[in-house]
Parts: structure tokens; sequence; C-alpha cells
């Protein structure tokens, strides 16, 4: 059961045939607290909810046992006797809850479409992860709809209540849970709103490795908050260590005029690695989807080099990989791409998946631009501006380069060196 104070505290104000207004007032504070409480699900601190139990009429553990807390001094027994607890939960529940979640096993699922690699369902993500063994997947994506009331069609609703989309998010994360393999990677895009949520949930059976911070201008400005350009990747992993990590290196960031470095590696230029530096979990170098040549279909749709450099980080060759929320399908053709067999479903329209799948020829294009800067120290169009604007590149390491004039620095490199440097 997850924490959700909102629709406890409605409850008991209700059953005290209280409105907002008069719990509000009785409590000598604005309604638009409590509204705020009510639907954000987020509890008042200690001493207001002191206050509030007191107006109610019941007890502060009460209220937070029905809510979903345990209450610290209740967790020793908690612990210590989890058999008899258990017991008594289970004799509190009603008969019919019994199979629950046994669904939808009659009703045999048959793709939509079926590669080499992979195959794709037009199903509802709960369905298809129904069906799916356990400890059967290498890597999960997912990029569920944020609940910002985004049309997808008419099989989606992307305008829940917060509680509700909170319902059904971890009910699918669960599945999904159940089928990564032990040492298997799990990545999940949302907004932070959501994510600090969905990580907490995660984190009581994954093994949390990162919060990505992917920088995106996307979106329009809201009144009275920041511009939100701060959307999150979650990565965790199935057991203490994941069985594949092999992140991309990526180049040393330069001016897009003359080449020179933007940032000062001073005197360490000898030792930097060769192959770039250290992908860090902040990720400013993703691209918004916006070009019409690019788009494969109106709504939301990921870059390719974002699901690339996943794959680098988390897969091999033939590894399986789960996205539950094909959309136009970017995880699917990077499989495609990228020699990793998928497996994924979608609840609205397929043919732009489809359509992608069949014909790749741009999205091949776009991955090979994307692959050829990743793993080394200065792009090609860097080298050629430095040449031209007389930047020397002697001092640092340069595998493969053509300009005769970059000499290879043969100086041993130190341990513990900072972020993007050479580690032996
Ligand atoms: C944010 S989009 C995914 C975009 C995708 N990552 C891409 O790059 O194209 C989310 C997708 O999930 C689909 N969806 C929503 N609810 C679903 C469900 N219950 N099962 C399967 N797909 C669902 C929506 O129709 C939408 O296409």
């Amino acid at each position: 059961m997850e924490p959700f104070f909102g629709k406890v505290l409605k409850k008991y104000r209700e059953k005290k045939r209280l409105t907002q207004k008069s719990l509000a007032s009785k409590l000598g504070i604005d309604v638009q607290d409590v509204k705020w409480w009510e639907e954000s699900g987020v509890s008042p601190d200690k001493s207001i909810l002191r206050e509030i139990c007191q107006v109610l009429d019941v007890s502060l553990d009460q209220m937070m046992i029905r809510a979903g807390y345990l209450p610290e001094k209740f967790a020793e027994v908690w612990m210590n006797d989890p058999a008899k607890i258990s017991k008594f939960l289970q004799e509190q529940m009603p008969n019919d809850t019994e199979n629950e979640s046994v669904q939808c096993v009659s009703k045999e699922l048959k793709p939509i479409l079926k590669t080499d690699l992979g195959s794709l369902y037009k199903a509802d993500c709960l369905e298809l992860l129904s069906k799916l063994e356990s400890h059967s997947i290498d890597c999960i994506f997912a990029d569920p709809p944020f609940n910002l009331g985004k049309d997808y069609g008419k099989t989606v609703n992307d305008n829940l209540k917060e509680e509700e989309y909170l319902k059904w998010s971890f009910n699918w994360i669960d599945e999904a849970v159940r089928v990564l393999k032990p040492g298997g990677s799990f990545f999940l895009y949302n907004i932070p709103k959501w994510n600090i949520h969905l990580a907490s949930h995660l984190a009581k059976y994954l093994n949390f490795r990162h919060w990505i911070t992917v920088e995106l201008k996307f979106s329009l400005p809201i009144p009275g908050r920041l511009y939100p350009a701060n959307y999150s990747l979650l990565y965790f992993v199935k057991g203490r260590k994941p069985n594949v990590f092999n992140p991309p290196r990526l180049p040393i960031q330069t001016c897009r005029h003359c080449g020179g470095e933007l940032k000062d590696y001073g005197g360490y230029k000898n030792c930097m690695n060769p192959k770039g530096v250290n992908l860090t979990d902040v990720w400013s170098d993703i691209p918004p989807v916006r070009h019409r040549r690019y788009k494969n279909r109106g709504a939301n749709e990921l870059s390719l080099k974002m699901l690339d450099r996943v794959l680098d980080i988390a897969t091999e060759e033939k590894n399986l990989v789960l996205d539950p929320f094909g959309g136009s399908g970017t995880t699917y053709v990077a499989c495609e791409l990228r020699s990793r067999r998928w497996i994924g479903c979608e609840i609205g329209d397929c043919q732009p998946i489809i359509d992608r799948i069949q014909e790749k020829s741009t999205d091949r294009e776009l991955l090979e631009n994307a692959r050829s800067r990743i793993n080394i120290l200065f792009t090609p169009e860097s080298l050629t501006l430095r040449s031209k604007f007389g930047h020397k590149n002697g001092s640092y390491q340069i595998e493969d380069n053509d300009n005769g004039d970059h000499k290879k620095s043969k100086r041993t490199v130190q341990r513990g060196l900072p972020f993007g440097l050479k580690e032996n």
C-alpha cells in the first residue's frame, strides 16, 4: 500500500460532516492548505497533523496507518512477527480479492508486427506484462504518458487523478520488476513530479543506480514556476550489480565557431582518455525531436540518441529489451539497428511504429551520425575547426585522428584523477 494521505484526510473529514472550509476554519488555517493536502496527497507536518486528528476525532496512529505509513514506534513489532501480522491482515481480506492478480490469462495475444529481432503487440501494457515469464528481460526502458493531459487517442486517459495515476504506475512497475532478470536494468523516463514517487516505489525492489537529469528545453514556460527543462531518467538494477555496464564516452565540448574547449582541462590535457570524457548523470546533449523530417507521429517521441545511449550502457547484442509504451517505436528501432532483441506494446495506433520499422533509412542515418560522435576526444568537425583556428592538440592523446598535426602523448596517466580523465 502506498502512502496516500489526501484520500484518508478527505474520508475522515467527510465522516465528521465537515467541508474543507469548515475544517480550515476550525484549525485557523487557509482553506487552500486543506485543498492542497487532499489533492496532492502530501501530509502536513506533525504538529498540524495532531491538530487535524483532534478536530476529526481520530488518533494520529490510526490516521497514519490508514494513509499507509507505519508509525516508527510499531516498526519493531512489525519486523519481529511478520507471520502473525500477515495472518491477521489476511483474515481481514474479503474472500473475492484472492485472484485479483490473475488477469487476462485466457485471451491469447498475437503480435501485430514480428521481425527477426522483435515483436510488437497492440495491447495494454498490463496485458502484455502478465503474459511474460518472470526473470526473462535483460533491460526495460519505459516512457509512459506523463499525465499532463496529452492526446494519445481514445484508448488513453492522460488526465487521471494523481492517486489513480500513481496506482496505475505502481501496477505496471510491479509487473515490470517481476519480468526483469537478476542483474537486468530498468530505465524509467518521466517528469520529476512523478519520478519522486516512482523512484521510492522502485527502490523497494530494485537497486538504485542513478537519477539521470535529461535537460530538454521542450515545453512552454509555466506561469508562476521555473521553466521546466529537467526530465528525469531513473536507472535501477535488479540485485547487487548490473550484468552489463558499458557507458559510452563523450567528446570534449568545443565552441561551434572556433573549436576551442568550452571547459578548462588545464594541466590535465595529457591525462584525458583518448576515447573521450566520462558520461555523467546530467545529459544536456539529447535533442528534442521537432523537425518534421525526423518526426514519426504527432505526439511525444524520444530522440534515438537517448535510446542508443541506454542500449550502450546496459545491453549487449542479442539481449532482450522491453518497452511497454511503444509510442512511435524509438526503442524498437534502436534495438533493430543495434542488434538487440526487443518486445513491446502500444495501446493506441501502431501504424507509425510499423512504418518506421519497415523503412529505417532515416533512423539509420541519424543513428550513424550520433554514433560517430561517441568514444572520441574530439569530433571530426571540431578537429577541423581547431586546426583552422590554430588550437593546438599536441598535449592531448587523440586516437585515430586523420590530421597529422596531433601527436600522441606517451606520458603515463595517474589514478584517481577528476571527471573525464583516464583511470589507468
Ligand atoms: C510518451 S509516449 C512514448 C513515446 C516513445 N518513447 C517514443 O519515443 O515514441 C507513451 C505511449 O504510451 C502509450 N500508452 C499509454 N497507456 C498505455 C498502456 N496502458 N499500454 C500500452 N501503451 C500505452 C500511449 O499511447 C503513448 O503512445
